[in-house]
């Protein structure tokens, strides 16, 4: 067991490594089970029995194990990097067009809309991240580039991209979202043309990452704002403690509770089965297996960053 004062980096990297073998062997007979997202048929060809785990240290230390230099779908992940983008567009602004609360719903919900007035609860659920898209839509001429660029940036690696071919089809089967957008629309609080925001948001989904290129990119959100192999500053470090906050609360949906009893560290979830879960001062884990949950969250990555927390003491409380 590791030490638990906070922002100690205690371990050393053989251990870590050790540790996520015993979890890859811990975690077979969970491999497989729940549900790949089938909702986007371009993800349902995804083989169930992937499963991939790798840690990045703000030393910049690596420890992987299973499929994690395979890229996936990010999907919902990507509602991280852009609301880290418009943080830094629309300050203060940006909270009177989007909550920063739980939303209790599925994370495609269109009840809460209605009742109140076309702002959604927070900015990882579809709907809010339709408005931080629009920010985006609104402050760059090419807003899918700027995004595929910052990510690039934060990994460091020029290769990142988006897969056309899932982009495609979370257009062609994306009514659900495209009614939102309407929605929302019609109280003044998407700006531009929502098929052009709805555009920028499929594609964003669509963009496909390994773990290990995950577990790099979000090393900023574990060392105050800053990315650790250069110095330079990504968000401002208030900013950044409000991003591990909102995803603690909001970031894995329906089961946020349980997700934090569970494994208690700040994380997102997406549809292409992929979480990404924060240790402040000192890593990011990043797990892939696309079997979900009723909640949409992966059934065997959960599982798996629970036993990581467990078995290193690195959970925030
Ligand atoms: O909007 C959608 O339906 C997807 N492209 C993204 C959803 C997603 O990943 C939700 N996550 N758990």
């Amino acid at each position: 067991m590791f030490s638990k004062n906070k922002g100690h980096t205690d371990y050393d990297i053989m251990t870590l490594q050790h540790i996520l073998d015993d979890i890859y062997t811990e975690i077979q007979p969970h491999i497989g089970k729940g549900k790949v997202a089938d909702y986007i048929p371009a993800l349902k060809r995804i083989d169930p029995t992937k499963f991939g785990l790798s840690v990045c240290t703000i030393n910049g230390e690596r420890a992987s194990v299973g499929d994690a230099s395979e890229r996936f779908s990010i999907q919902s992940i990507s509602k991280v990097f852009t609301l880290t983008m418009a943080m830094k567009i629309a300050q203060e602004a940006l909270w009177k067009r989007v909550g920063r609360e739980p939303s209790g719903n599925r994370f495609n919900s269109l009840v809460q809309l209605e009742s109140e007035n076309g702002i959604p609860r927070n900015p990882l659920i579809n709907a809010g991240a339709h408005i931080i898209t629009d920010i985006l839509t609104s402050a760059y001429e090419h807003p899918k580039e700027a995004i595929v660029q910052f990510i690039r940036h934060v990994a460091d690696t020029t290769t990142i991209d988006f897969d056309l071919e899932v982009a495609k089809s979370e257009r062609e089967t994306g009514n659900r979202n495209l009614a939102m957008g309407y929605f929302m629309k019609s109280f003044g609080n998407i700006h531009n043309q929502v098929r052009v925001v709805l555009d920028v948001y499929f594609h964003q989904c669509a963009i496909a990452m390994s773990c290990e290129e995950l577990a790099q990119a979000f090393l900023y959100l574990a060392h105050d704002g800053i990315l650790p192999s250069t110095g330079e500053r990504v968000i401002a470090k208030e900013d950044t403690d409000r991003i591990n906050a909102l995803m603690l609360t909001c970031g894995m949906y329906d089961s946020v509770g349980d997700f934090a009893y569970r494994v208690g560290l700040p994380s997102k979830s997406g549809v292409g089965g992929g979480i990404v879960s924060i240790v402040p001062g000192e890593m990011v884990i990043c797990v892939w297996s696309p079997g979900l949950s009723e909640n949409g969250n992966s059934l065997a990555g959960t599982k798996a960053l629970e036993l990581f927390v467990q078995k290193t003491g690195k959970g925030i409380f």
